[in-house]
């Protein structure tokens, strides 16, 4: 049967709810989903590339989300779509322990990755991850209103965390300058009321900035380093790439999109390395022969692809969209090593 093409138009348009998928033509192309193959979409939020996969050729999608209530909004697409759609209610980062106990290696034609959270999660108040509406201080994707959740929620961090400790993950996962300037108030006004609501928050760090430029939240940056963290974000992209790269056949395609510096940063180098671009320090300083390690991919695209102008219009969550795609090759994946990937370390 011949490989059909993603619907005209498709890009833009809201797929099973109000989340729009990023990049999607981009993302099918990458991929290039063919029949009887099976692909890995790990992060599922309102299921649109998983949607346009199964769409494009008679083949299967296995796909990862930590959130409850995304599995459980997702009970139309089983439907729709039986057995070819499995869907795994944890996260990401769990496919390398999958693969280290010998299930699902190579056993995927491709594995696409859209990281953070969905309009679904930013537009629920009651999660806590929005700072332009007022809900609880919490921001764990697993959490959901009514079910208790485990781990440390945001709430916890800027209530009981060292004032040195919050400024520590301002800045790194953050990169907020003012870092010091946020937590020295947080733990100032914590002594009078503990923090409980996100409006809170997001309220007093923009007395500490004063004014930012217009289009940004002057608690863009705060908030999203405590999302991060309270969800180890970057932990799971690590152990999620280095599990892709386990699961994935040769020939077998890599995409993923992300949304920051930090992550796009940490995506880029995991390639470039996998690729063989980057052993050895400089031309001058090249790495011994016996280090060099084969490459576990091929690169597709040498520079990050981001939104036009119309994807943009339509969508203006795909601002700062950067997709990064690269081919398995037949070697053995590189052993878990994350030193030269730009990973912040926290002191906490
Ligand atoms: C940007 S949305 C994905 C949207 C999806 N591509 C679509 O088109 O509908 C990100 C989703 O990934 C999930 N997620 C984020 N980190 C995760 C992790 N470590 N493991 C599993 N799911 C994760 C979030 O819960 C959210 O539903």
């Amino acid at each position: 049967m011949p490989r059909r093409k993603p619907t005209a138009g498709i890009e833009g348009r809201a797929q099973g709810g109000r989340h729009i998928p990023v990049l999607l033509a981009h993302i099918i192309e990458a991929l290039q989903p063919a029949d009887g193959e099976t692909f890995l979409d790990m992060t599922y939020g309102a299921g649109g590339y998983s949607r346009a996969i199964l769409e494009a050729a008679d083949c299967r999608v296995v796909a990862f989300d930590r959130d409850p209530m995304v599995i459980a909004a997702a009970a139309h697409m089983r439907e729709e779509f039986g057995e070819r759609l499995e869907l795994l209610a944890e996260p990401f980062g769990n496919l390398l322990a999958k693969t280290q106990e010998g299930d699902f290696i190579g056993s995927f034609d491709g594995a696409v990755f859209d990281l953070g959270v969905s309009s679904m999660q930013l537009d629920t108040p009651e999660r806590g991850f929005s700072f332009q509406s007022d809900g609880p201080l919490d921001m764990r994707m697993s959490a959901s209103p009514g079910s208790p959740a485990s781990g440390t929620s945001a709430a916890d961090v800027v209530n009981t965390y060292a004032e040195e400790d919050i400024a520590d993950i301002l800045y790194k996962l953050g990169e907020e300058r003012r870092s010091r300037a946020i937590a020295k108030a947080i733990c100032a006004r914590r002594t009078e009321k503990p923090f409980s609501r996100t409006l809170e928050l997001a309220e007093l760090v923009r007395k500490v900035l004063g004014r930012t430029p217009p289009g940004k939240h002057p608690a863009t940056r705060t908030f999203q380093a405590l999302r991060m963290y309270v969800n180890d974000e970057l932990g799971q992209l690590l152990e999620g790439l280095a599990g892709a790269e386990r699961a994935l056949r040769p020939g077998g395609r890599l995409v993923v999109v992300t949304f920051h510096s930090i992550e796009d940063r940490i995506v880029k180098r995991f390639i470039s390395s996998r690729c063989g671009k980057s052993q050895g320090v400089s031309r001058h300083m090249p790495a011994s022969i016996e280090s060099i390690r084969p490459p576990s991919f091929q690169i597709i695209n040498s520079r990050s692809l981001t939104s036009s102008k119309a994807e943009l219009e339509a969508n203006p969550r795909a601002r700062s969209a950067r997709m990064r795609a690269a081919v398995r090759t037949a070697e053995d994946p590189w052993p878990l090593e994350w030193s030269g990937l730009g990973v912040p370390r926290l002191k906490t």
